[in-house]
Order: structure tokens, then sequence, then C-alpha cells
């Protein structure tokens, strides 16, 4: 099976290590194990047998999931290693060759690169600049059909941080409706509203649903690598037994500390810690913007540690990047590894002296760009 190149995280992977300041992360700084913990907690840990916990997920894991979502109990639940993993086992659990689905872009293309190695057509469901990243619900109508096996989309988005106003959470739950498609939603950035609300969940709208989540956005806890399915209970059945052939079992390290992040005391510090830091970076990051000689236009982000700016330089955005690294060694994404020339994904949600002094960076280079400008 031939499968083509995931941009964006093979860009990551190569160079996010290697550079002095990487803003591609588009959670938030991640905490240490002291941070999280009491110290008794960590000392806890330490004393744990390393074997393999159980393969989707601890009960008592699989509970403290299923209470964020009303009405769902530990059977609707399998432990993942990351949303990534979620997402891969939904799409190989349901898809198959000459099946159509169709995708929210821009998104994180994961789903995307898997279906179309697996020989299914991807129809794009397209966010519009100029709807403020929301869909236009008449060409989701025309994109709907019967022949639609799955529909599935990011909430709150990357690389927009758009959450989905009511009225096209409806309406996409109406066409999934309509012809019985399965509705895969990747909730990974649900939790890290800007406004402390969070935003809503399309659980509990749908039978034929399945959310996808995970510990490495809202809770800056991504090298624990743990995610989740939740959907009806055949499917997560139909899941778990593939989880047998991809990584067996999340690490039970991973499984014991996510059930005190889950904890209601902890799961509210947590994503009080980081939600106010996004609030604080993002004014920090909007302040930049206003300040640079190369136009920048921005529509601020509902959730998520990530800032998709569409910038007005005559420059390719690969070509911007590339040079941005090689140059002043900063790492962004360009627009083209989501499919959108014209723009950067930053991210901002690393730590605030980080963050301030990667972006002067990125304002030198552009000083050196202003004959450029678009
Ligand atoms: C929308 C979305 N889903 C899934 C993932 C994978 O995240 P993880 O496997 O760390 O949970 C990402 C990572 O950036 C993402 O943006």
């Amino acid at each position: 099976m031939q499968i083509e190149i995931f941009e964006l995280e093979r860009v990551q992977s190569l160079w996010e290590n290697r550079v002095e300041f990487n803003l591609t992360e588009s959670g938030v700084h991640p905490y240490t194990l002291n941070e999280l913990l009491e110290e008794k907690d960590v000392a806890a840990l330490a004393d744990l047998r390393l074997g393999y916990g159980q393969t989707n997920g601890s009960i008592v894991l699989r509970e403290a999931i299923a209470a964020l979502y009303p009405g769902a109990g530990s059977d609707n639940v399998v432990v993942t290693n990351g949303s990534a993993e979620a997402n891969f086992v939904a799409a190989w659990s349901t898809l198959d060759d000459g099946d159509e689905i169709v995708y929210m872009v821009p998104n994180y293309l994961q789903i995307r690169g898997i279906s179309r190695a697996m020989g299914v057509t991807v129809r794009p469901l397209r966010l519009r600049a100029e709807l403020g990243w929301q869909p236009d619900l008449d060409e989701l109508d025309t994109l709907v059909t019967a022949r639609t096996k799955v529909i599935a989309i990011c909430n709150p988005n990357n690389p927009t941080g758009m959450t989905l106003s009511a009225e096209a959470m409806n309406a996409i739950v109406s066409a999934a409706q309509r012809c019985g498609a399965w509705l895969f939603v990747d909730e990974v950035y649900r939790g890290a509203e800007l406004d402390g609300k969070d935003s809503a969940s399309f659980w509990g709208r749908y039978d034929r649903l399945v959310i996808t989540g995970g510990l490495s956005k809202a809770y800056a806890l991504p090298g624990l690598r743990l995610g989740w399915l939740v959907g009806p209970v055949d499917f997560i059945e139909a899941a778990w037994a593939r989880t047998d052939y991809t990584s067996i079992a999340p690490g039970i390290l991973s499984d014991e500390v996510a059930r005190f992040a889950l904890q209601p005391s902890l799961r509210a510090r947590i994503l009080e810690r980081n939600r106010s830091l996004l609030r604080d970076n993002l004014a920090t990051l909007q302040a930049w913007i206003a300040e640079q000689p190369v136009e920048m236009t921005l529509t601020p982000p509902k959730a998520g540690g990530m800032a998709f700016v569409r910038y007005h330089l005559d420059m390719n955005s690969t070509e911007l990047t590339t040079r941005l690294r090689e140059e002043k060694s900063v790492l962004i994404v360009a627009g083209d590894c989501f499919g959108l020339d014209g723009y950067l994904r930053i991210g901002f949600g690393a730590d605030p002296e980080y963050l301030h002094r990667g972006l002067e960076r990125i304002g030198e280079f552009l000083d050196g760009c202003r004959m450029l400008r678009a």
C-alpha cells in the first residue's frame, strides 16, 4: 500500500529538535510530572510495576474518560496511544477501498492520508476564511450524498482554532442522518478554549458518532501519548480488536498518570493553567502581529495554541518557513502543509519568554523581506 507523506508531521519530526525556537506546537507548554502531581504520587509511580496494563485502558481510566461524555460508560471507550492512533483505528475500522468520505479542510490531514492510501475518495468540505472559518452549509448539502460513508471533522479545528457554530453543528448532524454516514469528530482541542468555556461536543447528538480525543493539547501532556475513542459499544469493540494489531495497549505509566489528570479537581487546575497561558500568549502574538513590517491578518482562534495567520508577502509559505528555519533557526508550519499557501501556523502555547524570543527572530526575518510585500 502506497501512502503519501504526512507533511506536517514529517517537517516537525525532521526539524523540531534541531532548531533554537520550535513554534510548531499546537498545544500548550507541557508539564513535568513534578509540576503535575504531588510528591507522594510521583514517588508511587516509581513503584509501579512496568508490565502490560489493561489493553483497552484500565477501567478506572475508561470511567474517567466516559464521565466527560454524558451517558457514556467505560464500554463506550477504548484508550489509545495518542488521538493519532484513535483516528487511525477509527478510519481502519470503517473504511474500505472504493468508499467516499467528506472531510473538513483545512485540517490535521491524518484521516485524509490514511483514506487515500486505502483507495477512499476524499471530498473536501472547505472552511471559508470569509465566513470566519465556518463551512458553507449549502456546499455541505451538496457534498454529502448516499455514497458518503463517513463525515470527518475536527472541532475545535486545527489549524484555524475555530469552533463550529451551533447552526453548522446541527447541519452536519442532519447531513449524516440523511444518509446514515458515520460522523467522526476529532475533539482533541476541546478543553483548550481561550474564553474558558468548554466548546460544545457532538457527543449525544447522533448514534453513528465517534469522538476522538486525548491529553496532548488541552491537558499539555503530549508525551504521555494518551488518547481515546468514544463511540457506540459495538464500534468500540471492533476498534479494540484493531488495537491488538497496532500498539496492543497504552503504556501503563501513561494510563496511571492520565487517571490523575482526569480527576475533577486536578483536571480543572490543568485546564485553567493552560487557558490562562494561551490567553496571555495570544495577546503577545497579536501585539507582535500589529508591529510587523509585513501585513498579517488573523481571525483570532477560539481554542488551541495555534494561530493561522495570513501574510501579505510575495513568497510561498514553504519557502518562507524553510528560509526562516535556515536563517533564524525558528520553525513554524507552512500553510502548504494544510493545502493553503499564503498562511503560516504559529504555535503560541509555548513558555512566554521562549515565545517572545522566537517571535522576535521571525520579526527580524520579516524585516529583511520588506521589499517582497504583496
Ligand atoms: C486534530 C489533531 N488530531 C490528532 C492529533 C494527534 O495528536 P496526539 O496523537 O498527540 O493526541 C493532532 C496533533 O497535532 C491534531 O492536531
